[in-house]
C-alpha cells in the first residue's frame, strides 16, 4: 500500500512541485493544505488533481489536525510551512512530519529565519558554507532528528536572491529524497539519529 501523505505550503509552492513531479512508488500526496488563501502552492496542487484544504480561521488548530486526522495519513510533509504546529499535531505526528530548512542546521533556523531571511542572514553573518536541511518535526522549531544534509558554498558576489535560489533548487533534490526513503520506511529514528537504510 502507498504511503498518504500530506503537504503543508504557506506560499510559492516549488518544494511541493518538486514533490508532485516525482513520481513514488511507495508513497502518494493526497492532500495539500495551506494557511494562506493565496498561497500559489495552492494553484499547483489543483493542476495536479490534489485536494486542497485551508483550514478555518477562526478554529485553525482544531480544524487542521481534525482534517488531517480523517485523512488516514502515514506522513506529513512541511514544505515552506511558515506556522508554529500545535504540540497536539506534532504528538500525532512523532518521527512522520518531515520539515524542510534553507540552512544546515542548527546554524540559522529557529523563530524568525524562514524563506528569505535565512539567506539574508547567512550573507550578513559571511559564512563560506550553507545548505539544506531536512528533519523530523518536534515542538521546537527547526530542532528535530536530521534526515539529510547538503551543503551549498556562499559566493563572494552572492545576493539574497543568488544564493536563495541556488539553495532553493538543492531543496527540491533533498525534499523528494528524504520523501522518498520515508516512503520506503528507509528512516529509523533512534534518539536524535536517524539510520538511513537502503
Ligand atoms: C523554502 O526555502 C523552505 O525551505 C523554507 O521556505 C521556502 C519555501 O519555498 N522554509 C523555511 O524557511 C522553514 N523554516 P517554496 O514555497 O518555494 O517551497
Amino acid at each position: 500500500m502507498k504511503k498518504r501523505l500530506a503537504v503543508l505550503i504557506s506560499g510559492n509552492g516549488s518544494n511541493l512541485q518538486a514533490l508532485l513531479d516525482a513520481s513514488f512508488t511507495q508513497g502518494e500526496i493526497i492532500l495539500v493544505v495551506s494557511n494562506k488563501r493565496n498561497a500559489y502552492g495552492l494553484q499547483r496542487a489543483e493542476k495536479k488533481g490534489v485536494e486542497t484544504f485551508i483550514p478555518d480561521k477562526e478554529n485553525y488548530d482544531v480544524s487542521l489536525y481534525e482534517k488531517l486526522m480523517n485523512a488516514k495519513l502515514d506522513g506529513i510533509v512541511l514544505a515552506g510551512y511558515l506556522k508554529i504546529i500545535d504540540k497536539k499535531l506534532i504528538g500525532a505526528f512523532e518521527n512522520r512530519m518531515i520539515n524542510i530548512h534553507p540552512s544546515l542546521i542548527p546554524s540559522f533556523c529557529g523563530r524568525g529565519f524562514y524563506g528569505e531571511r535565512v539567506a539574508q542572514a547567512v550573507l550578513e553573518y559571511g559564512v563560506r558554507y550553507t545548505g539544506v536541511t531536512t528533519h523530523f518535526a518536534t515542538e521546537l522549531a527547526d530542532e528535530g532528528p536530521i534526515i539529510f544534509q547538503e551543503v551549498v558554498a556562499v559566493n563572494p558576489d552572492d545576493t539574497v536572491e543568488t544564493l536563495s535560489k541556488r539553495v532553493l533548487e538543492i531543496e527540491h533534490q533533498i525534499i523528494v529524497k528524504s520523501v522518498e526513503y520515508f516512503c520506503n520506511d528507509a528512516l529509523e529514528v533512534q534518539g536524535r539519529h536517524v539510520l538511513i537504510g537502503a
